[in-house]
């Protein structure tokens, strides 16, 4: 199974995701990003260095969240792919705190 991006993404973008993926399927909205699961090789490289833990194997996702599968396929064929790290958003620190990771 791919690997996906959550909604604990939005706000953050804290993008250190992307600087360690070898394949560049991350794909950049204004306010998070999506894991192209086509182009995911499933290395979960991704999954220890996020700060939020925003990202999680779609194997290991609760029932009912299968959506987010879908979602994260369809935002990445709109959205143009990130390939490298950008600064956070300047909202990234409160909702880092408000979610407590
Ligand atoms: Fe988002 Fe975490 Fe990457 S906040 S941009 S999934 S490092």
């Amino acid at each position: 199974m791919p690997h996906v991006v959550t909604d604990a993404c939005t706000a953050c973008r804290y993008t250190e995701c992307v600087a360690i993926c070898p394949v560049d399927c991350f794909h950049a909205a204004d306010d998070r990003l999506y894991i192209d699961p086509d182009g995911c090789i499933d290395c979960a490289a991704c999954v220890p260095v996020c700060p939020v833990k925003a990202i999680v194997d779609a194997f290991d996702l609760a029932t009912g969240s299968e959506e987010l599968i879908a979602l994260n396929r369809q935002r990445s064929r709109e959205l143009p792919v990130i390939d490298g790290k950008s600064a956070p958003l300047p909202t990234a620190e409160a909702r880092r705190q408000s979610l407590n990771p």
